[in-house]
């Protein structure tokens, strides 16, 4: 396959998206031997568009009853473990590690991310009843929150990259699991055709009311929350658990490394709408704006 570099690895053309090459053995196996079941949920994003606070929620919103008397929430796994271990990516993670692993086990709901686009799912995701949530995120943010990542994972003796080239690849579609746009319209489309199969949500809109969409959420995966749980703050116990500034700040989500490599505190940066400005030229963000419009120009989309 046509082969580009990127910050640290490379990326490959596989189905007309750019994955990261070392990713790869991993996702022939997910997508050969994933068999979805009718109560799974995947929860898929394109990179740095918010998955390590929706992995945290969707995981509360499932689990609340478990967890709802103050000495069960005390012992909530949120605090003692990350969200991508509660929430396993299954072409990181799973598949990576294991050719085939045993996920039969796991307790139902099984609760998987992913960043594959729509077109390159195993079959059996799309043919079960099983649920997607997909969250985006404004583009300008989610290039400054990569380009960011990048220079973490990029190996000292490269450099650091620049903003420009990290922009630059993104606009002409070189992106991990880009071109973005399509990866946003492909989920877009199928949630327009089946609302019932893929809940398609925004990172700004859930900063602006996280309430509203925690519970657009709850009502999307069929465990709605009841009169009681509105009036008594569950929801709020919710959001406040998922909090940047409370998920930030545990000693799990500060310290190590997931199994991947990464460190956990890599995934909390600032957690902010519009921090683009802090580091884009104008003509930079209207570079993106350009780009976005055009090729989503006539989708009904727009960030
Ligand atoms: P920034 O780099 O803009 O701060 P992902 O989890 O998909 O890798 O996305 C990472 C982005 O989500 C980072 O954005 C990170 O700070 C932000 N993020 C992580 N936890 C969050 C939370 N609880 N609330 C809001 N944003 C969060």
């Amino acid at each position: 396959p046509s082969e580009e570099d990127w910050v640290g690895g490379s990326l490959c053309l596989y189905q007309g998206f750019w994955l990261p090459s070392r990713l790869l053995n991993g996702i022939l196996a997910y997508q050969n031997h994933f068999q979805a079941h009718s109560s799974d949920i995947l929860l898929v994003t394109n990179p740095k568009s918010g998955s390590t606070w929706l992995k945290g929620i969707l995981f509360a919103l499932l689990y609340r009853a478990k967890y709802s008397s103050s000495d069960s929430q005390q012992r909530h796994p949120l605090l003692t473990q990350n969200p991508h271990d509660l929430v396993p990516f299954l072409e990181f993670k799973l598949f990576l590690e294991q050719e085939n692993p045993d996920l039969a086990a796991m307790a139902s709901p099984r609760l998987f991310a992913t960043h594959l686009p729509y077109s390159s799912l195993p079959q059996s995701v799309k043919d079960s009843k099983c649920k997607l949530v997909y969250l985006c995120r404004e583009p300008k943010d989610t290039v400054i929150s990569w380009w960011h990542f990048a220079n973490k994972l990029r190996p000292e003796e490269k450099g650091q990259i620049l903003l420009s080239e990290c922009l630059d690849k993104f606009c002409r579609g070189l992106s991990p699991f880009g071109p973005y746009w399509d990866h946003v319209l492909g989920y877009h489309m199928v949630s327009l055709e089946m609302p019932e199969k893929v809940l398609f949500m925004m990172y700004e809109e859930m900063k602006e009311d996280p309430g509203v969409h925690v519970r657009r959420l709850a009502d999307f995966l069929g465990c709605p929350f009841s009169g009681e749980e509105l009036r008594d703050g569950t929801v709020e116990g919710i959001l406040r658990m998922c909090s940047f500034d409370n998920l930030s700040s545990l000693e799990v989500n500060k310290s190590g490394k997931l199994s991947t490599g990464q460190e956990k505190k890599w995934f909390f940066r600032r957690g902010e709408v519009g921090d683009w400005m802090n580091y884009m030229s104008a003509e930079m963000g209207e570079r993106i704006d350009g780009v976005m419009e055009e090729m989503l120009s006539g989708s009904g989309l727009k960030f």
